[in-house]
């Protein structure tokens, strides 16, 4: 039989206990790869996703890590839980951990709380992530950054700011990662989906507001998280070398 593209693989899917992470670490898994699932608040969504990978197998495919991506200290314990559990050097890290405001407020009206706590999580997290991939991910091949921004900052939607400055900074930190990584053999890219039906989604947003925004896709819907983890699959491949300091936006034609 042949054997999974990412057989064996490790792959860190940081926020995989429920909405876009969840479905990449399940789709990794489905590739052949070794997870670690990682989340801050809620243990039993991440033991759930573990335990749908574990199905029927004599050696855990899966671990659970909780850890705050903002948290330097954190962050490495993910990759030291990794390279115990699994006895292999970590070969792809996904950072889909993030958070927005909720109430969307104008940056006139975006608190400096706000500001700090997104700015900690999404670019903050984002980097310390890549930081540690940078360093102790695989040489010589199959190492892969990848670090979920998102459409908004080409939509450029008012209600967004901070967020969108979170999300544009990782990007723009990812073209020179991808840079700096030089004869490493590691690609860093960026996935940047459109609106995506999870609980980050729909939190804070009226019917009307949703309604509006399935509008503005030329599909006249909001994607689903299935649809991004495809894209993620494909860039943790060896066939997704070429494809190195990349903003991929995967959004239906949102924007
Ligand atoms: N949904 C969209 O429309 C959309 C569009 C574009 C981009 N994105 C981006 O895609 C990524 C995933 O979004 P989503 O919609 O799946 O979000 P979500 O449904 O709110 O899930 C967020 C995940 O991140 C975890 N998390 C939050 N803060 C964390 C932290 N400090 N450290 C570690 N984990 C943390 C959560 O774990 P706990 O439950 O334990 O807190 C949860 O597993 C985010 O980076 C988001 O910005 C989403």
């Amino acid at each position: 039989m042949a054997s999974l593209p990412l057989q064996d693989r490790v792959a860190i899917v940081t926020g995989s206990s429920r909405g876009i992470g969840r479905e990449i670490a399940l789709h990794l898994a489905s590739l052949g790869a070794r997870l670690v699932i990682n989340y801050t608040s809620n243990a039993n969504q991440a033991d759930s996703v573990a335990a749908e990978i574990n199905n029927n197998q004599t050696t855990p495919r899966a671990i659970t890590v909780r850890a705050d991506v903002s948290d330097p200290d954190g962050v490495k314990s993910l990759f030291d839980s990794a390279e115990k559990t699994f006895n292999s050097p970590v070969h792809i890290l996904v950072n889909s951990a993030g958070v927005l405001d909720a109430e969307y407020p104008t940056i006139a009206n975006t608190s400096v709380e706000s500001f700090d706590r997104i700015i900690n999580v999404n670019a903050r997290g984002a980097f310390l992530c890549a930081k540690e991939a940078a360093n102790r991910l695989k040489r010589g091949g199959g190492g892969r950054i990848i670090l979920l921004t998102s459409s908004q900052v080409a939509a450029l939607k008012p209600g967004f700011g901070a967020y969108t400055a979170s999300k544009a900074a990782v990007e723009a930190m990812t073209k020179i990662l991808a840079k700096e990584l030089k004869g490493t053999g590691i690609t860093a890219n960026c996935v940047a989906p459109g609106p995506i039906a999870t609980e980050m989604f729909f939190h804070g947003k009226t019917e009307e507001t949703v309604k509006k925004t399935e509008e503005e896709s030329p599909f006249g819907r909001i994607g689903e998280t299935k649809e991004i983890s495809p894209v993620v699959g494909f860039l943790a491949t060896d066939s997704a070398e070429w494809v190195n300091g990349q903003i991929i936006r995967v959004n239906g034609g949102y924007v």
